[in-house]
C-alpha cells in the first residue's frame, strides 16, 4: 500500500527527471510466437494451456504426446480474446483425457515455438506426497520493479530465466523446479498498476500498465509454461486506479480486473465432480455440484490433487464490505463477480462437500488475512465473511498474502489460539507468503500477535507446503536469494471424521 506522499514525490521526479519510453517488450517477428505461456490445473485429468500472442490466431492449437518425438494428440480452439489498451490476444486450449500424474510433451502450434513438458495432475485420492510452492505479491523485476545486478549465468533446468531475475523468486523457482508440483498465487502478479513509480512512465500510463503485464508474464512464463500456476485475485489485478489519484490516468480496459479476467477466465477449473465411489451417501455429490455451479473462476473456485482440496478465494469483492468492491475500503469498485451471496454459498457448499478419505487435506488460499503481524493490513471483512467456515469445515491451513512478508501463527480462531498448537488443532494453521518480492518493498513485520510463531521481513522469500501423508503437512518458509530455510514447522491432523463439521 502506498500513501499520497509516495505519488507526489513519483510526480515530482517525473516532471524534472530525464524521460525515457516506456519498456514494452520488443515484437517479436513472427507474430504468432506464443508469449506468457501458462498452465493450470483443469480436472482430474485435465491440464488447460493458457498463452499470449500479438496476432490474433484463427485457432489456437496444442500438440501433446508422451514423448516429445511424437506429439500425436492435437487440440485446438477459438478462444482468442483481447480488450481495449491491450496489444495482445489470450488464448487457451484444454488437454483432457490425459493419464494422471505423467510427464506429456506438448508444443503450442506456431510457425515459432519449441516443447516443453509438464506433470499431468495427481488423481484426486493420490496419497504419493508432494509440495507446492505459495508464492504472493511477486511483482515485476527489471526496468519497472526493482533492478537486479545482471548475471550472464545460464540455468539448465528451465531454460531462458531472464539474468536479471536471479536472486528472485523466480529464480528460486527455477532452480528448485524438480521440488514441488505446482505453484499457488493468489493475487498481487505484475503490479503494473504502480507504474508511476518509475518515473519515465509518469506520462504514459496507459501503455506503461500493459508493457508491466507483458514483461511479468513473459518473466513468469519459464515457471508456469512447466508447473500448474494456479492464480486468484489480489487487489493490484483490480484497476489502474490503485491510488484514486490516478484515476483520470486510467484508459478503458483496465478497470475491473480486466487483464486478471481474459488471461485467467479460462484457464482456471470449476471444482471437481466427486468421484462416484468417493463418498457413501449422495449429500457431498450434491454439495460439490452446488460448488461447481457457485464457483466463479479466476475469482473463486477449487480443485483436487492428490490427497489435497485445494479452494482460491476471492478477498477482493463479493462479501459484504469487500475491500476493493463498490463503496469498500481501497476505493478500486472491481465487481461484482457474482450474485449477492453466491462466493459465500460457494465455498460453504465446496468445504461441506469435501470427502477426507479421499482428500484429507483441504488447503484454503486468498490474498488479504485476517491474522498478519503489523495488524494494519489485517481485513476485518474477510474475517467476518470467511473465518468461520474455515474453522466450521476444518480447514486445515490457510494461505495468504497482500502483507510483504512471511509470517506463520499458531492455528487460531477467533483471535484465540488452539490449545492443541500443532498438534491436532480444530483451527486452521494461517501462514502469510507476502514476501516473494515487488516493487513496492518488503513491510516491517511490526507488532505481532501473541499467537506468532515465525516473521520475516529481511529478505524476499515464499512458503512451500508438503503433503508428507494424511496426517503431516510440513510447512517450510524459504529465502529467495540463497534457498535457505527460514522456519519449518509439522501440521499434525488426525483426519478421523470423514465429512468435518465442527461446532464450538
Ligand atoms: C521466436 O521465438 C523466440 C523465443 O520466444 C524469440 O526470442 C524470437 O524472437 C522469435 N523469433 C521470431 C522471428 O519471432
Ligand atoms: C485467418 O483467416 C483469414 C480469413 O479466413 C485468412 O485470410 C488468414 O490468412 C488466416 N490467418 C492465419 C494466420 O491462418
Ligand atoms: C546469481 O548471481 C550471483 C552473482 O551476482 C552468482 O554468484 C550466482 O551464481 C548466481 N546464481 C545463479 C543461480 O545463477
Ligand atoms: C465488473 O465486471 C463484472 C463482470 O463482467 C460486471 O458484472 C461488473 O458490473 C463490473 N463492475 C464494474 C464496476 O464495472
Ligand atoms: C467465533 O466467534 C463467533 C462470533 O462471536 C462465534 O459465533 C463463534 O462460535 C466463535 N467460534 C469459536 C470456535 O469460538
Amino acid at each position: 500500500m502506498l500513501g499520497d506522499c509516495t505519488l507526489f514525490a513519483s510526480l515530482l521526479l517525473g516532471a524534472t527527471g530525464a524521460f525515457a519510453r516506456v519498456n514494452l517488450p520488443a515484437l517479436p517477428g513472427d507474430l504468432t510466437t506464443p508469449v506468457q505461456q501458462r498452465l493450470a490445473i483443469y480436472g482430474p485429468n485435465a491440464m488447460s494451456i493458457g498463452w499470449n500472442t500479438y496476432s490474433k490466431l484463427n485457432q489456437s492449437c496444442v500438440e501433446y504426446g508422451l514423448s516429445e518425438g511424437c506429439l500425436d494428440s492435437r487440440v485446438c480452439s477459438r478462444s482468442a480474446s483481447t480488450y481495449a489498451s491491450s496489444r495482445t490476444y489470450s488464448n487457451v486450449v484444454v488437454l483432457s483425457g490425459l493419464t494422471p500424474a505423467t510427464t506429456y510433451y506438448y508444443k503450442i502450434v506456431s510457425t515459432n515455438s519449441s516443447v516443453d513438458h509438464f506433470l499431468s495432475p495427481r488423481a484426486p485420492g493420490d496419497k504419493t506426497p508432494f509440495s507446492m510452492s505459495a508464492v504472493i505479491d511477486l511483482g515485476v523485476y527489471g526496468k519497472d520493479g526493482y533492478t537486479i545486478e545482471q548475471d550472464e549465468t545460464k540455468r539448465d533446468t528451465i531454460p531462458d530465466i531472464l539474468p536479471e531475475l536471479n536472486h528472485t523468486t523466480i529464480g528460486r523457482l527455477a532452480t528448485t523446479v524438480d521440488d514441488y508440483e505446482l505453484v499457488i498465487h493468489p493475487g498481487d502478479f505484475g503490479y503494473a498498476d504502480d507504474w508511476f513509480l518509475t518515473p519515465s512512465n509518469l506520462l504514459h500510463g496507459k501503455e506503461a500498465y500493459q508493457a508491466i503485464l507483458e514483461q511479468f508474464y513473459d518473466q513468469l512464463a519459464p515457471i508456469a509454461a512447466r508447473k500448474p500456476y494456479m492464480a486468484s485475485p489480489g487487489n493490484h489485478e483490480a484497476s489502474c486506479q490503485e491510488i484514486p489519484y490516478t484515476s483520470g490516468l486510467c484508459p478503458e480496459g483496465q478497470y475491473n480486473f480486466t487483464d486478471f479476467m481474459h488471461r485467467f477466465g479460462n484457464t482456471m477449473p470449476r471444482p471437481f465432480p466427486l468421484a462416484s465411489g468417493g463418498a457413501s451417501n449422495s449429500t457431498p455429490q450434491a454439495l460439490r455440484a452446488r460448488a461447481r455451479a457457485l464457483a466463479n473462476p479466476p475469482f473463486w473456485y477449487s480443485f483436487d490433487y492428490g490427497m489435497a482440496h485445494i479452494v482460491m478465494i476471492n478477498t477482493e469483492t463479493d462479501f459484504p464490505s469487500a475491500p476493493s468492491g463498490h463503496g469498500g475500503s481501497a476505493g478500486l469498485n472491481g465487481g461484482p463477480f457474482g450474485s449477492p451471496s453466491q462466493q459465500l454459498e460457494f465455498l460453504r457448499a465446496d468445504l461441506a462437500s469435501v470427502d477426507r478419505h479421499q482428500t484429507p487435506w483441504v488447503i484454503a488460499a486468498g490474498h488479504r488475512p485476517w491474522y498478519t503481524t503489523g495488524l494494519t493490513s489485517a481485513c476485518g471483512p474477510c474475517q467476518k465473511a470467511f473465518e468461520g467456515l474455515f474453522y466450521k469445515y476444518g480447514v486445515d491451513v490457510g494461505v495468504f498474502g497482500h502483507v510483504h512478508n512471511s509470517q506463520r501463527f499458531l492455528p487460531v480462531v477467533n483471535d484465540t489460539a488452539d490449545a492443541n498448537g500443532m498438534q491436532d488443532p480444530k483451527a486452521p494453521l494461517y501462514i502469510v507468503a507476502g514476501g516473494a518480492g515487488n516493487i513496492e518493498g518488503l513491510s516491517s513485520v511490526g507488532k505481532k500477535p501473541d499467537f506468532t510463531e515465525f516473521a520475516y521481513d529481511d529478505d524476499y522469500s515464499y512458503a512451500t507446503l508438503s503433503l508428507l501423508d494424511e496426517q503431516r503437512l510440513n510447512v517450510k518458509f524459504v529465502k529467495s536469494a540463497t534457498g535457505e530455510i527460514l522456519d519449518e514447522s509439522v501440521l499434525f491432523k488426525s483426519h478421523q471424521e470423514r465429512f468435518v463439521v465442527q461446532g464450538v
